[in-house]
């Protein structure tokens, strides 16, 4: 709640106090204001935040700081405002990096279209984009702008970018916009602002506890020493999974077949190459997994006798014997225990039928069910959620952050009773 003393203002509490003499908050939000007119309405979008018990720091860009003065910030949440990087102050940690560990949730509210494209691309020449690069928190970002700047393609690409990333956008709404025109562009209402960020930091420990086991990625299996017999995909399915998983607070393991992708941060890299050597990893860190997600295409079949040497070419044709992999699925929903067990059907025709019966037949808790044709390869995917019990979840076409989100809804949903508080404490497995 905002003082209402007129006496003289005290010091800022220290960087972990919470404020206003909160022994307990729901959580710590770092509020990112940046240089537009509706910087003023990021007054009202914190005091929101403090009346849900929750800590906000804020950071200022330079041009934030010519709407508003951080005086009020500073004011108004307890705490010093970080707008100059390069200030000396009494803190002597690297305060982008400090603050940047401590956030739980980053709000930027209100973006211009210049935040917003710094955020996408990586750019880190202030107090606001360098500790956006360096914080592992989720990120909700609530745009304002001219209508034109907002429909812009760069302005577009770049939020897309950012959603491709798991960045939550609070879209503009429309009406009367400063620079006169009547449109779409407007800061979004303070309710839906907090409302995103809350969920956020909710979100952020819904797993919590858990132990997520993912397989990413295709298996390749040996021919020669110069060929394989592999498939088309590319691991991105399986690895915003991982991420999204992190996100809510899990521990993963991601066991990935060849792929070019970077490995996500936080997460334990298991790389494989061949169906028995992801079986085999799979197997090392099954134990300890709470929820397993397989994404992987394994391949089904490999050379019967894998040549050390390079295979000489002759005239005719070649055939080469191919031999059953093990299905490692079905052989983990065999013994799955307290598990959830989640798969994935990729298919040309039949998808819905094809994927209940691996469903059942490899006794899962959720099979993902995507075509081909939008499974493989791409940054997007539309799928249908099909869980044993209860009714299948439709996700249109969106990128693979997006479904992976929609799939941790769904593990969530399904890991509820096993996370019942018991008289003992919270049940992880
Ligand atoms: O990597 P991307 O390019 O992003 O593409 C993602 C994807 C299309 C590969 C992914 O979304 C997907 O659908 N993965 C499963 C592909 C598949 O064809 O699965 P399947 O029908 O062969 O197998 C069904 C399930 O059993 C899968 O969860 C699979 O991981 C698992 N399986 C299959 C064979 C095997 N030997 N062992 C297994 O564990």
């Amino acid at each position: 709640m905002p003082r209402t003393d007129t006496g003289p203002r005290p010091a800022p509490p220290a960087r972990d106090s919470p404020p206003h003499g909160h022994d307990r908050v729901l959580g710590r939000v770092v509020l990112g204001v940046t240089g537009c007119i509706a910087a003023y309405k990021a007054c009202e979008v914190l005091r929101e935040l403090q009346r849900r018990e929750v800590d906000v720091h804020v950071v200022m860009t330079a041009a934030a700081t010519r709407f508003v003065g951080p005086l009020t910030f500073e004011a108004l949440s307890g705490h010093p405002v970080f707008h100059d990087q390069f200030a000396l102050g009494t803190d002597s940690d690297i305060r982008h990096v400090s603050l940047a560990d401590d956030a739980e949730v980053l709000l930027v509210a209100p973006a211009t279209a210049n935040t917003v494209g710094k955020l996408a691309r990586g750019i880190a020449d202030d107090a606001l984009s360098t500790l956006y690069t360096a914080t592992r928190a989720p990120v909700v970002v609530a745009p304002a702008m001219n209508s034109n700047m907002l429909e812009h393609p760069a302005v577009q690409e770049n939020l897309e970018i950012l959603r491709s990333r798991g960045v939550r956008v609070v879209e503009p709404g429309s009406g009367h916009l400063a620079c006169g025109w009547l449109g779409r562009g407007r800061l979004a209402e303070t309710d839906a602002i907090v409302d995103a960020t809350l969920a956020a930091l909710v979100r952020r420990r819904e797993l919590t506890g858990e132990t997520v086991l993912v397989t990413a990625g295709p298996t390749v299996e040996d021919i020669d020493p110069v060929r394989f017999v592999s498939n088309r995909s590319s691991g991105k399915m399986g690895y915003r999974i991982a991420e999204a998983a992190r996100d809510r607070g899990a521990r993963v393991v991601l066991v990935s077949g060849p792929t070019s992708l970077r490995p996500p941060g936080g997460v334990e890299l298991v790389s494989v190459r061949s169906a028995e050597e992801m079986a085999r990893a799979v197997e090392a860190h099954f134990e300890a997994a709470t929820v397993v997600v397989a994404a992987a295409a394994v391949a089904d079949y490999r050379p019967a006798a894998p040549s050390t040497d390079k295979l000489k070419k002759g005239e005719g044709p070649l055939a080469l014997e191919l031999v059953r992999t093990k299905d490692i699925l079905r052989g983990l929903g065999e013994r799955k225990g307290e598990r959830l067990l989640v798969g994935f059907a990729a298919e040309t025709g039949d998808l819905l039928a094809r994927a209940r019966d691996k469903l059942t037949g490899k006794n899962l808790d959720l099979i993902v069910a995507n075509e081909v044709s939008t499974g493989f390869g791409g940054d997007t995917n539309a799928a249908v959620l099909l869980p044993r019990e209860g009714d299948p979840v439709d996700v249109p076409l969106a990128s693979k952050r997006e479904v992976a989100e929609r799939v941790c809804d769904e593990i969530v949903r399904l890991r509820a009773p096993a996370r019942e508080p018991t008289p003992t404490g919270p049940v992880a497995s």
